[in-house]
């Protein structure tokens, strides 16, 4: 369920956390336009801040296939905060860039991307820049040299 270039890259960075015993397990990958509109309206409803959490319609990366969602069982495959100070968490930081992928949206930098910490949520963008960004500490958003969005402001400013 991702772009055929992105989905190779998962399946080399699953097989990389198997011999390393790293147990990762895909959640979700590609959405369609409308599974986005039925989870975030779900989302908006449970929650008045969904969009720093759930991406409205239209404007989530999953729409892209570039994108996916990976947990582990040490955190009961949830897409949860806790699973960054995870062994696979941290395995996934180390390990990521070497296939492709980026940590989206990383701790502290809520401000530039417009949404809350996810560490599970990995984004295809290739090795040569996947690896800028890891070793600069930089998001997608500065990569790009795109000024930070400011949608969100009244938590994370
Ligand atoms: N969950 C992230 C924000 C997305 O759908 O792009
Ligand atoms: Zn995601």
């Amino acid at each position: 369920l991702m772009q055929p270039e992105a989905a190779k890259a998962v399946e080399a960075l699953f097989a990389k956390a198997e011999r390393d015993n790293i147990n990762l397990t895909g959640v979700s990958g590609y959405r369609s336009y409308d599974y986005q509109v039925d989870l975030f309206s779900r989302n908006i409803k449970a929650n008045p801040n969904a969009n720093q959490v759930s991406a409205r319609p239209g404007e989530s990366e999953h729409q892209t296939g570039l994108s996916i969602d990976i947990s582990s069982p040490s955190v009961g495959n949830s897409l949860s905060q806790s699973l960054g100070d995870t062994k696979e968490g941290k395995w996934l930081v180390q390990n990521a860039p070497n296939f492709g992928f980026i940590i989206r949206f990383p701790k502290g930098k809520e401000s530039i991307t417009g949404y809350q910490y996810e560490p599970w949520h990995i984004r295809y963008v290739g090795k040569e820049a996947a690896k800028e960004i890891a070793s600069r500490n930089i998001t997608l958003e500065e990569y790009l040299g795109q000024l930070p969005i400011n949608r969100m402001n009244s938590i994370y400013r």
